[in-house]
């Protein structure tokens, strides 16, 4: 699918120039003792410098909310708005410095320090950079802001072509469609032995139910509203601009929308049960609402489903955990183990049995957990404790009596 890097390996470590002066001097063959490896993959590069579109006054997010006040609202309470200082990012990319994370976290050129014009000996660590003069912090720290989708060569891309004339807008519906998505949410590629990119919500998506009714990434996570888009505009169709989509929030105060791909349905217990009898219960779990797998994209979210019988001292007596997911080794090789995220419309039945004894009161509880990472890689990026780590989307208790 992708070219590799190294067949490209020719231009210097001096020439810290643009782009296309390291794909011309490909021509040359002038032998460095370092090879710089020009950028080949769309992610390798940010979206260049952008210009103020004429008629606003600035790119940021917080300027176009001046009118699209509710969108800007919404669009605050995403994780787009907050790619960027992201605990778990800051603490990776810190440790790493491997400039390529920005070009999806803060994908504007205008929010990077650096122009990165290729890699010594491929070497993602190893960027061969110079400042960037039109660096503005403050867009930075916007993360994945609306002039990320919306703001090309001067212009607001938008759905109608239509903006009062409060700035020059021109209508691309195939920009603005899933293409855009995908160009971040399906990326896979070793950039070295123990990183991987693995997002694959658009390969999951395509060639199933969802793909096939026309309900795009769009539809699903950017629901149609019918509003005004601006103080005192018309009413016209319009798209929650919240993004919402695994509802685990960032920060334990976060009030976070989220969605739910699971059909949930319980075959529950009897009420009572004679003591020798096999209790049997089923929970099945189906894939009924997303357009891809469950879960998606990052590797190591999980979903754990949790069994816990309880006598009426509240001991629990037998517990049993399921986990849908997948399992990576990291080190010394990033590897995936073993996936078993549901497919979509894909159904699963998890039996619970238990064999009654001589009590008189039993609970059942059955829990099911969205997780963003485990408590051990928490740990490892030493920001356990300040990050939430899952979400309950499921919670029931039987209670079970005992004949005697
Ligand atoms: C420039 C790259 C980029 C583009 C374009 C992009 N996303 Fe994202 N998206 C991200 C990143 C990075 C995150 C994770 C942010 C975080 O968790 O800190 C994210 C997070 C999300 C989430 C939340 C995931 C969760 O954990 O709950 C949803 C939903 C989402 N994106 C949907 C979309 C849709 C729909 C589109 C197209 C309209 C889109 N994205 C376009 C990069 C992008
Ligand atoms: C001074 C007010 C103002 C500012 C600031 C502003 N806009 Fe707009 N924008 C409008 C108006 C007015 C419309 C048309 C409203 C309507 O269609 O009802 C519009 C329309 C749009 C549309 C829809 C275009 C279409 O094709 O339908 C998009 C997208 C948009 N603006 C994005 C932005 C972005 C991104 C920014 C910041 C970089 C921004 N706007 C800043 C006033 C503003
Ligand atoms: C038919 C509706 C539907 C479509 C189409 C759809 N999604 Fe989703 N998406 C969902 C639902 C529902 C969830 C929540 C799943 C859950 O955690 O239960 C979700 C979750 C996500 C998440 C959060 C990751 C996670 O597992 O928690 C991301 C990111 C995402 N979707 C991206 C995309 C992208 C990109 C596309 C387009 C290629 C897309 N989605 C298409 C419904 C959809
Ligand atoms: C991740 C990409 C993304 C980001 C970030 C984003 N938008 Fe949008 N926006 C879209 C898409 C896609 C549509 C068109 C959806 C459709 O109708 O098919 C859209 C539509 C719009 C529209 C047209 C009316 C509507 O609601 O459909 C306006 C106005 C708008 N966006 C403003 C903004 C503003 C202001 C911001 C920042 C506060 C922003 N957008 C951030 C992707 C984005
Ligand atoms: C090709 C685009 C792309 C690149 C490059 C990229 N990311 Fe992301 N990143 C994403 C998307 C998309 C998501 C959201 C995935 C989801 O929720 O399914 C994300 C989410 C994340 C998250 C949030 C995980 C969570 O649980 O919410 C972290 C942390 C992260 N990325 C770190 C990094 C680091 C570190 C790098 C560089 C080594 C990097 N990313 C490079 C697209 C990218």
């Amino acid at each position: 699918m992708m070219k590799t890097i190294t067949s490209l390996s020719v231009s210097g470590l001096v020439l810290i120039a643009s782009l296309t002066d390291c794909r011309n001097s490909a021509q040359n063959d002038v032998v460095q003792a370092y090879d710089t490896i020009p950028l080949t993959k769309h992610w390798e590069s940010p979206i260049p410098n952008q210009e103020v579109p004429p008629g606003l006054v600035s790119l940021l997010a917080s300027d176009c909310g001046v009118c699209h006040t509710e969108i800007y609202e919404e669009w605050k309470q995403s994780t787009h708005a907050v790619a960027f200082q992201d605990m778990q990012f800051q603490a990776e990319w810190r440790k790493d410095s491997v400039s390529v994370c920005l070009n999806c976290h803060t994908p504007l050129q205008n929010q990077q320090k650096y122009i990165v014009t290729g890699f010594l000996n491929g070497d993602y660590k190893a960027p061969v950079q110079h400042p960037n003069p039109e660096f503005d912090k403050t867009l930075q720290q916007e993360s994945i802001t609306c002039a990320t989708c919306h703001v090309r060569e001067g212009n607001i891309i938008g759905t109608t072509g239509e903006s009062d004339e409060m700035h020059q807008t021109i209508k691309d519906v195939g920009f603005l469609s899933e293409k855009l998505c995908i160009s971040c949410h399906n990326v896979v590629d070793q950039l070295n032995p123990v990183l991987v990119c693995t997002f694959e919500s658009g390969d999951e998506w395509k060639n199933n139910w969802a793909a096939e009714e026309g309900k795009s990434c769009i539809t699903c996570h950017m629901a149609e509203k019918e509003r005004p888009i601006v103080l005192d505009g018309q009413i016209r169709k319009s798209r929650y601009h919240g993004f919402p989509g695994s509802g685990i929030p960032k920060f334990y105060d976060a009030k976070v929308d989220g969605l739910n791909g699971l059909e949930i349905l319980e075959d529950k217990p009897m009420v009572v049960y004679t003591p020798g009898d096999t209790l049997f219960y089923t929970l099945t779990v189906k894939n009924s609402y997303a357009g891809h797998k469950v879960p998606t994209g990052d590797p190591e979210r999980f979903f754990l489903i949790i069994f816990a019988m309880s006598d009426h001292d509240g001991n629990v007596v037998k517990k049993e955990t399921h986990r849908i997911g997948e399992v990576w080794q990291w080190y010394p090789e990033a590897k995936q183990l073993s996936e078993n995220n549901l497919k979509p419309l894909e159904k699963r039945i998890y039996t619970f049995t238990y064999v009654i004894p001589e009590v008189h009161v039993l609970t059942l509880m059955i829990e099911i957990e969205k997780h963003r990472m485990t408590e051990e890689n928490a740990r490892y990026n030493g920001i356990l404790g300040d990050y939430p780590l899952f979400i309950s989307v499921f919670s029931r208790k039987h209670e079970i009596k005992i004949k005697r």
